[in-house]
């Protein structure tokens, strides 16, 4: 196996009582895909036997980055709709009139599966481009058994083409299907009869459900959740987004990993998902480009200990963003994290709403999957947007071709 010794880092490793858990002078020891030592530089042990070694001159590494939440695998675009909203319409009005997911979904349905894996791969390559190594997609825009099938199987693909770790959802609830007009109750079945396919073929790595009014019912998605259950999958929920259906606390019911949006999440909400160690995942950019102005509880969510993560959610209609270093930024602007919440969002809290706990922090046993910037501290990557001081990553143990 080979064994990298990296020096002279500023690591952030997000472990142990200190700030960023901060090392000013570090040093971090590779063997093959695993990380073996993490400390300060000067008490490395006195042979390493390492087959090579990188100096950082003081460039900053930390953890590579976990977009825990997208849905990256679509056909079409929704700009048009986007100036539907700028002339007033609201995105609910869109949806109910049988624009908004569901034109997506025609634009996939009429798009072949290279089709769909050429234009997901350079929204993949632009996050990676930032330092993301673990990256979940959801399905949600096949909405029948094939389709949702072939969306699963776009990502998967990605996941074994690109140095990236790929984590599949099945959101099969994500909006009714033209075919099912009127028989919402019916379309639900469908989606729990397609699981056990979804997960005999390896498609399929968690769960999910649109909860909402112009999504699906609590008893509906209670209905998704108890067919994930008996396949022994995780879940999470697209919970309290443009409202509050106690979605959340049902997830918190069914230990989901991850209760995701929560703009409108209540107290009840927030001490169920304390009591169930439930993630919050907070979407920026899905809040600013709805221009919400209900903001998530992030005060209630700190204060009692629920751990917080974020997401780019890109998808094409309330998300079409590719950045997770601009979701940094907007989360401390607009819902006053700090930039260490912030950053703990999407390396080591994300990598927890994936159900993955070998990954989001610098510590020895830990996945090397890592990224070096080009900055002093970690604070500045919240601090600048439209910037990519992202200089070099390591899936893995490997350095990635950039
Ligand atoms: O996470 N809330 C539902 N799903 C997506 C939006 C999907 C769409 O508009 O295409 C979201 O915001
Ligand atoms: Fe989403």
């Amino acid at each position: 196996m080979t064994r990298t010794l990296i020096r002279h880092a500023r690591l952030a490793t997000l472990q142990g009582p200190e700030a960023w858990g901060w090392i000013e002078d570090g040093a971090l020891l590779v063997e093959g895909d695993t990380l073996r030592w993490v400390g300060d530089d000067a008490s490395l042990p006195p042979d390493p036997q390492a087959d090579r070694e990188i100096d950082l001159q003081g460039a900053l590494l930390t953890p590579g980055l976990v977009d825990c939440h997208t849905h990256l695998v679509y056909g079409g675009h929704r700009a048009a709709e986007f100036e539907l909203r700028l002339q007033g319409a609201s995105y609910e009005q869109i949806a109910r009139a049988g624009g908004g997911i569901r034109s997506t979904v025609a634009a996939t349905r009429a798009a072949g599966d290279d089709e769909l894996y050429r234009l997901a791969l350079p929204r993949a390559r632009a996050l990676m481009a930032e330092g993301v190594t673990t990256l979940e997609i959801k399905s949600g825009y096949g909405l029948s058994e094939a389709h949702e099938a072939r969306c699963l199987a776009v990502a998967r693909r990605l996941g074994t083409e690109l140095p990236l770790t790929v984590r599949t959802t099945s959101l099969g609830a994500h909006a009714l299907p033209p075919e099912f007009e009127g028989r919402t109750d019916d379309y639900i079945d469908a989606v729990c009869r397609w699981l056990p396919g979804q997960q005999a073929a390896g498609l399929v790595d968690a769960v999910d459900a649109f909860c909402e009014g112009i999504g699906f019912s609590v008893a509906q998605t209670q209905r998704v959740f108890d067919a994930a259950r008996a396949l022994g999958l995780p879940v999470k929920l697209h919970a309290e987004q443009l409202s509050d259906l106690g979605g959340t606390a049902l997830a918190a019911r069914y230990q989901a990993l991850s209760c995701d949006h929560l703009e409108h999440l209540s107290a009840e909400g927030i001490a169920a998902m304390k009591a169930a160690g439930t993630v919050a995942v907070l979407l920026p950019g899905a809040y600013y480009f709805l221009r919400e102005t209900k903001l998530p509880p992030v005060t209630a969510l700190r204060e009692a200990g629920v751990p917080i993560a974020l997401a780019s959610d890109h998808n094409p209609g309330s998300s079409p963003a590719l950045s997770l270093l601009l979701m940094l930024n907007m989360a401390c602007t607009f819902f006053r994290l700090t930039p260490e919440e912030a950053f703990r969002g999407v390396t080591v809290n994300g990598a927890r709403a994936l159900g993955l706990h070998d990954r989001g922090t610098l510590v020895p046993g830990q996945r090397a999957d890592l990224a070096v910037w080009d900055v002093d501290h970690p604070r500045e990557l919240a601090y600048r947007f439209g910037h990519n001081p992202c200089r070099r990553v390591f899936v893995a143990g490997v350095e990635i071709p950039r």
